[in-house]
């Protein structure tokens, strides 16, 4: 039977604002918290608990659907073709743990292994990302009655390239190796001056959550977002957002015009006259691969 992607997207939000309801009642505590890879790698009870409901819910209701998860997830579990819903229930677990409120729940359905419906949500700010695939990209929050992204339309144009954009990186939780080489370099390159008199990029920012990085990039806030390293489940929901604002997602590694929602590099630019270009500048300033 043909999928009602509109049901799907809705109930989706019901259970964002479920979790959003568990995240902003629960204290979190660095001693309530355990680490998975290493030390910078978190996560709380919370981000366990706020699964459980999400998935039980998602299989009740969806039960042909697969399911990935960021706390359920094993490396024997690859994405299928299958319709699977792509979840993270707390996108953002370190600033969870700081008390610092950007953090995000992420819901995403993939068709095809092809972001299709994605759910972001900020429960500490009450702001809600929401897109089905060609049907646009939506924001409700104080200051917005879902009001369809980009939020400037027609958007600035990319007048100096990638000179002028503010670029949202992450140096994620693996701090050794090739890639922690590569995006130490890549950062220094993206914000160093460029040669006699060209302009340079605003600034960095690290704000802590892919999802609402993507989405940031969708509404137009953030002009561009580079990370190597994160999953499929920080990206799947804000990719759908970012796409149906118009704004693109490549490979974060040079060429690569069609990534995989599971390869783990990820660059995405907003709309705007001269966004392929910005993606071809920031290709170059990349110091290495990254793996
Ligand atoms: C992380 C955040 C962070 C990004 C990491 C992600 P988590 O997700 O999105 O901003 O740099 O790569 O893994 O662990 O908080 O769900």
């Amino acid at each position: 039977a043909e999928i009602d992607l509109q049901e799907v997207h809705d109930f989706l939000i019901g259970i964002a604002k479920k979790a959003g309801e568990m995240i902003t009642s629960a204290r979190p505590s660095t001693a309530l918290s355990g680490s998975k890879m290493n030390s910078a790698d978190l996560v709380t009870e919370t981000d366990r608990a706020v699964e459980k409901m999400v998935s039980t819910s998602l299989k009740e209701r969806y039960p042909d659907f697969a399911f990935m998860g960021e706390e359920s997830h094993t490396p024997d579990m690859p994405l299928t073709s299958a319709p699977t819903f792509i979840v993270d229930p707390i996108d953002g677990t370190t600033n969870f743990v700081h008390a610092h409120p950007y953090v995000s729940i992420s819901l995403g359905l993939a068709l095809a292994r092809r972001p299709t419906i994605g759910v972001v949500f900020n429960p500490f700010t009450n702001t809600l990302y929401s897109a089905i695939r060609g049907r646009g990209a939506f924001l409700s929050d104080a200051t917005h009655d879902r009001a369809r992204l980009p939020l400037r339309d027609p958007p600035e144009p990319f007048r100096n390239g990638l000179a002028e954009c503010l670029v949202a990186v992450e140096w994620g939780s693996e701090r050794s190796g090739n890639d922690f080489e590569v995006k130490a370099a890549t950062f220094r390159t993206l914000c160093a001056a460029r040669e006699e008199g060209g302009a340079m990029v605003h600034s960095l920012r690290s704000l802590g959550s892919a999802a609402l990085n993507l989405c940031g990039v969708a509404a137009g806030g953030l002009d561009v977002y580079w990370e190597g390293g994160c999953w499929a489940w920080d990206v799947c929901a804000g990719w759908v957002v970012v796409e149906e604002a118009g704004g693109i997602v490549v490979d974060a590694n040079e060429g690569g015009w069609s990534p995989r929602v599971d390869g783990r590099r990820y660059l995405a630019v907003r709309k705007g006259e001269g966004q392929r270009g910005v993606v071809e500048e920031v290709w170059k300033c990349v110091q290495g691969r990254l793996e």
